[in-house]
């Protein structure tokens, strides 16, 4: 069965002292509780090592927000996969949407990423997601389907079954507008069908996909009890311990 996962998208914030802090607490909070999901931090780059030492990965899982698309070279700035490993982190987001609108992250590019995560052990966290044009005009499925398409649909099905998919519309990022319980189901259900198309039921039945956009404590328990939400990718509210505790309490 598909693992129920709760993961946190720490995004461009806290300073190195303040994520160690951060994520002690959320160690802390996690070592005398048996929650019902995995939980996981992404966090900056600077942090990863840092936070690696004070954490039990046991009961926390670790990862990097991005990784570059070469494996190494020069690429003054970026960071790789191998050394995003070589930090103990185990997971990387891929993908989001602040990474394609920002960045000019396109299908091809992301690709390389995902093939060199996986290469790498890395787990990835394969963000996708409509705009609000999108939504509006109706289009959103075929758009979050070419999505998953363009970038995920050349890998083998052993290595498909490897993601972590993440449904993040990007009209509910960081807007404090949540899509509806409904809203999310249709799109995680019409996401798994699409899976189900190429790889087959098991696969697509085996597939985690989380949601995220405005996901707090308060509308986690509603989300979370629909049958294809498997969890969710949060950003604000995974910046305050008890904040992101109560989401990861809403299983
Ligand atoms: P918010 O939870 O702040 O809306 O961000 C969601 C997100 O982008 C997680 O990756």
């Amino acid at each position: 069965m598909r693992k129920k996962i709760v993961a946190g998208n720490w995004k461009m914030n806290t300073t190195l002292q303040e994520g160690v802090a951060l994520a002690k607490e959320v160690n802390e909070a996690l070592a005398g509780a048996t929650p019902k999901c995995d939980v996981i931090i992404a966090v900056p780059f600077t942090h990863l090592a840092s936070i690696n030492a004070v954490i039990d990965q046991n009961k926390l899982g670790l990862g990097a927000e991005n990784c570059a698309d070469h494996k190494s070279g020069a690429y003054t700035g970026e960071v790789s996969a191998p050394m995003v490993a070589s930090t103990g982190a185990t997971y990387v987001i891929l993908g989001h949407s602040e990474r394609r609108q920002y960045y000019g992250e396109t299908s091809e590019i992301l690709k390389e990423k995902v093939n060199l995560a996986l290469a790498n052990n890395l787990t990835p966290i394969f963000c996708i997601g409509e705009v609000l044009e999108e939504r509006e005009n109706g289009s959103y499925l075929e758009v979050v389907k070419k999505q998953i398409e363009d970038a995920l649909f050349d890998l083998s099905a052993d290595d498909f079954s490897k993601l972590i998919l993440a449904y993040e519309p990007v009209w509910a990022i960081g807007t404090g507008k949540t899509a509806t319980d409904d809203q999310a189901e249709e799109m995680h259900a019409f996401i798994r069908e699409v899976i189900a198309n190429k790889y087959g039921k098991d696969v697509a039945e085996n597939t985690s996909i989380l949601y995220g956009g405005s996901c707090k404590p308060s509308n986690a328990p509603q989300l979370f009890a629909k049958p294809n939400v498997d969890g969710g990718l949060i950003g604000g509210a995974s910046l305050k311990a008890a904040d992101f505790m109560g989401i990861v309490n809403a299983f």
